[in-house]
């Protein structure tokens, strides 16, 4: 998804020059955010997916018929989980029998409109149709691995994560897993799970989810840790992390929250919020969460748990970012402005490569050097600044097919084959700046040729 093109505005102090005839930028027409606009994004989807996130809620089937409600979800959100549709009651409400109305509904009017969808959840001890409840030993592994299985291959291609397991481990000091009928068919119920969920659909990224896992020192996070950490040294197919984090019903955002999803993330799998929600919606814990998951290259995104408090699970806490009018909360605007601002490092910033400065100046006296600013899937900003003259020439390179497509802060003029630029200065000061699109090509970086003085 990309930031909408929004025209430049004469009051922004970098002034923006569109190059678009030097360097053949109408093919791509739609796909630019302009440099000084490129953190204005306006919804925390837009937002989100400029820094290659996603910003999702979960969705109720019985809701979408409520434009209201319709009308935020698709302003505002990418990403949805079906807050109850694809539970194993819902699915199979009577042995063999599978209901999936309510879910392909929900899958639909996201698919229709470029959300991703996350599958929430293939086995739980939790919400399971009374005929399940009832069963143990091998008839119910059969039948919870039947369940993974045909759930996953009916919705094949449509589910980008799936929580395949949900809530397997006891809160508390023991890190012990939770006593239920599942853990009962023998410890390795997880990743015979895991592995009928990779056959059934192999493109989708698998999750273990769970609650109070938020907090890096709880016995629970590291018992979790260490259950991904063996699956991951013996070859379990599992891809990705969900931390639930409902900071409702009396857990609390920690203060090592970040350490948590970074230390996840150094397992080699993914790192998804899935159920955000925060009793009575600070504005400084909701800002604090979005930092945090941004800091972390492998956070992929963030998922509230519900759109109004009306629609909440726990509305008694007014947790979410709406109200049950619908009209946006300060927590709305701390988290859309913490997106914008993209705090912390920015993680789709690849290492510079190559030489950041120039070699020794050739013509007059300057020193040109490159900083790699905010980048995004399709492209990325550099700025440069020039030291040791006033006004001054600056000759840029870049590899095709990569093309810059926007300036600022500075005149430029282009080689005939569009993929030299010399800057020259406006007046404006000692930086300027470029957008590069990557076509493709994400590896490359510009190449500062030369810095003339005069
Ligand atoms: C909750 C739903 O929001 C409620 O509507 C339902 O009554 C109970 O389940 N952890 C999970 C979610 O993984 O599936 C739960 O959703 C909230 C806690």
């Amino acid at each position: 998804m990309k930031g909408s093109p929004r025209p430049p505005t004469g009051s922004r102090r970098l002034r923006v020059a569109l190059v678009l005839s030097a360097v053949g930028m109408l093919a791509m027409a739609g796909a630019v955010v302009l440099p000084g606009d490129a953190s204005a994004a306006s919804t925390l989807g837009a937002s989100a997916a400029e820094r290659g996130r996603y910003f999702g809620t979960a969705v109720a089937a019985g809701r979408l018929n409520d434009s209201a409600y319709t009308t935020i979800l698709n302003r505002e959100f990418n990403q949805v989980t079906a807050e109850n549709e694809m539970k194993i009651d819902a699915l199979q409400p009577q042995q063999g029998q599978f209901t999936y109305g309510n879910a392909d509904r929900i899958v639909q009017h996201a698919r229709a409109r470029g959300m991703q969808v996350r599958g929430h959840t293939l086995a739980w001890h939790s919400q399971q149709p009374g005929w399940m409840q009832n069963m143990s030993g091998t008839a119910l592994r059969n039948a919870m691995l039947n369940h993974v299985t045909q759930v996953a291959t009916h919705f094949r291609g449509q589910i980008a994560w799936w929580d395949v397991v949900n809530e397997a481990f006891q809160d508390g000091s023991s890190g012990a897993r939770r006593d239920s009928n599942l853990q009962r068919t023998g410890n390795d119920w997880i990743e015979a799970a895991f592995r009928a969920a990779r056959q059934a659909d192999p493109n989708a990224q698998l999750c273990y989810n769970d609650y109070n896992t938020d907090n890096w020192n709880d016995a629970k996070t590291q018992a979790v840790y260490r259950m991904v950490q063996d699956f991951k040294n013996r070859g379990v197919p599992i891809d990705c992390v969900g931390l639930q984090s409902h900071f409702t019903g009396g857990s609390n955002y920690p203060s090592n929250y970040r350490t948590t999803l970074s230390s996840f993330a150094a397992l080699g799998v993914d790192v998804h919020i899935t159920e955000l929600d925060i009793r009575n919606a600070p504005t400084d814990a909701y800002r604090n969460v979005v930092n945090d998951c941004l800091a972390v290259a492998r956070c992929k995104g963030i998922t509230v748990w519900g759109i109004r408090d009306s629609d909440s699970w726990r509305s008694g806490e007014s947790p979410l970012l709406f109200n049950g009018s619908g009209q946006k909360k300060p927590a709305y605007d701390a988290v859309l402005t913490a997106l914008n601002s993209g705090t912390g490092p920015n993680p789709t910033t690849p290492p510079p490569t190559g030489n950041p400065t120039t070699p020794p100046p050739t013509g007059g006296q300057c020193t040109a050097t490159m900083t790699p600013g905010q980048s995004w899937g399709d492209r990325y900003n550099t700025s440069v600044t020039v030291s040791g003259a006033t006004t001054w020439s600056v000759v840029v390179a870049i590899t095709p097919p990569q093309k810059i497509s926007a300036t600022w802060s500075g005149s430029p003029t282009w080689d005939s084959s569009g993929n030299v630029m010399t800057m020259r200065s406006d007046g404006s000061g000692n930086t300027f700046g470029f957008t590069t699109m990557t076509n493709g090509n994400s590896t490359a970086r510009p190449q500062i040729r030369s810095c003339t003085s005069g």
